[in-house]
């Protein structure tokens, strides 16, 4: 008998944390008359930066020097997030393209071997046109080391054959 009341005890305790739940509250977007703005999200005040973004800015600014080791993590980038569609040498011919997503343009073509480094940074980050952005799956350092790859592909159709080294050892 002396365990009933801790019993019902227990049978209310689930009830009030459900009443907790259902109290009045604001959603994110709602209308609300308690801000002027009739908003209840809230503006950021003046000045405020994001946990991250100081470091992303600063990655994004400064390109790394281009190495060996930078080239070979950026050829491994690519094979991985951009092969796909613009295919292992840049002619816009990767498997996806070829099961009839949009057909992206090639990169040896005068305008996109003219593009500036930051230009391709972008487009790696935010995306363009259909071409959905990378930001979330590419860090920035890996961004640089990418278009690193990029311009060595570019470079790899204009070099001439005295240029190459051993090239001619090489040839039959
Ligand atoms: C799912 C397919 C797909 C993947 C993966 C992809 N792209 Fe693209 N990309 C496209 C398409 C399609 C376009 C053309 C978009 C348009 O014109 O609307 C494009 C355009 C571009 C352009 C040219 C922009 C211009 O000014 O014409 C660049 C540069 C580029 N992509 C870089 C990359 C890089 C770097 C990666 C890897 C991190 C990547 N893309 C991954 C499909 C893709």
């Amino acid at each position: 008998m002396r365990a009933a009341p801790l019993l019902l005890s227990l049978l209310l305790l689930p009830g009030c944390k459900q009443e907790m739940k259902q109290q009045r509250r604001l959603d994110t977007y709602e209308r609300s008359s308690l801000w002027p703005d009739g908003t209840t999200a809230r503006p950021l005040p003046e000045g405020v930066v994001a946990r991250g973004d100081l470091a992303r800015d600063a990655a994004a600014a400064t390109p790394p020097e281009v190495t060996p080791a930078l080239l070979a993590r950026g050829q491994e980038r690519y094979g991985i997030y951009c092969a796909p569609c613009h295919g292992p040498a840049g002619d816009g011919d990767g498997m996806i393209p070829r099961r009839g997503f949009p057909r992206p343009p090639s990169y040896h073509t005068d305008r996109l071997r003219a593009a500036p480094a930051p230009y391709v940074y972008d487009v790696i980050t935010r995306g363009y046109g259909v071409m959905y952005g990378y930001a979330t799956r590419v860090a920035p350092a890996d961004r640089w080391a990418i278009i690193a790859y990029i311009r060595a592909l570019q470079l790899s159709r204009s070099v001439a054959l005295a240029e190459v080294p051993d090239a001619r050892e090489r040839l039959p």
